[in-house]
């Protein structure tokens, strides 16, 4: 497939990456406009693909293009390409930018609204996305297969997901980095060497998520296995549930949904 990423900043490059590590786009069909000119050498460079200083002539015989410029840079972005788009398919991973805005921007119906998160730079984020009524069941394997390339992918038909997901899984990577350093904070507290303390906390985290994924049990199921009564786990889990900690998420994911729908104009 004929593919154009207007900004190849990190989602940028992580999609170039992927889809070209899978197989979805050849380095010859593959073309990246970025307002940042070393960036964009470094690109071409580095991937062998094609790039451009011109977001109007990146698009050009394109059969998708992706959208993956910061919020702040989309009215600019949209203005450059209004009217310009023909066939092609927009695929925006812009946070917060409604189909609708997209749609207006461009004077082009043929939109996919998706939500990304950082591990697609490893290939194992997870992606929820949406499309416009216009888009074809061909274009939508098309939008597929780009986003599988960065993991795992969601449908939906509904884009109030997409802000949903937005407070969940686009921003839930930094909700984890933040519990990582609190907990290797804690071990080095109680006497564990810093230089280390972080392969001791990755493994865990890693270990715990593999495992609720291996066993197909409910996490609250194995935390009832792990914890013994009377025990170190049962006193550090009272203290937790003590001090909010549940209530305090769910007020977090509600104030990243609530900025999500802001940001979107709702
Ligand atoms: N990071 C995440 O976890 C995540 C998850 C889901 C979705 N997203 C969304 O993904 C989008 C991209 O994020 P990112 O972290 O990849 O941003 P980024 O690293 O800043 O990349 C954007 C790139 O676009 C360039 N650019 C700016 N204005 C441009 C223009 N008019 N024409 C062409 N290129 C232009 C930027 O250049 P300059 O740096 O010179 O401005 C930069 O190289 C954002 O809308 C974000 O909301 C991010």
């Amino acid at each position: 497939m004929k593919i154009a990423f207007i900004g190849g900043g990190v989602m940028g490059e992580a999609i170039i990456k992927g889809i070209l590590d899978q197989g979805v786009a050849r380095p010859q069909d593959t073309t990246v406009s970025d307002i940042d000119r070393e960036r964009l050498f470094a690109l071409g460079q580095d991937y062998g693909i094609r790039t451009s200083a011109d977001n109007r002539q990146a698009i050009e015989g394109a059969e998708i293009v992706v959208l993956a410029i910061k919020p702040q840079n989309l009215k600019q972005v949209m203005a450059d390409l209004q009217g310009q788009a023909k066939e092609q398919l927009f695929l925006s991973i812009v946070a917060g930018a409604s189909m609708a805005t997209i749609s207006a921007g461009l004077e082009h119906n043929l939109v996919v609204r998706a939500m990304p998160n950082t591990p697609a730079q490893i290939g194992e984020g997870i992606t929820v996305w949406t499309a416009s009524n216009e888009v074809s069941q061909g274009q939508k394997g098309m939008a597929r297969s780009i986003l599988g390339a960065l993991g795992k992918e969601i449908y939906v038909s509904d884009e109030k997901y997409i802000d949903i997901a937005t407070a969940v899984s686009g921003s839930g990577p930094a909700y984890i980095f933040l519990v990582i350093e609190a907990l290797v904070d804690a071990a080095v507290h109680i006497g564990w060497p810093r230089e280390t303390a972080g392969e001791l906390v990755f493994e865990t985290v890693l270990g715990a998520a593999r495992l609720v994924q291996a066993t197909g049990k409910q996490p609250a199921e194995l935390r009832k296995m792990v914890t013994s009564p009377g025990g170190t786990t049962e006193e550090a889990l009272l203290q937790l549930e003590e001090g909010g900690l549940r209530d305090l998420i769910d007020r977090a994911v509600v104030a990243a949904y609530e900025k999500a729908k802001i940001l979107g104009g709702k």
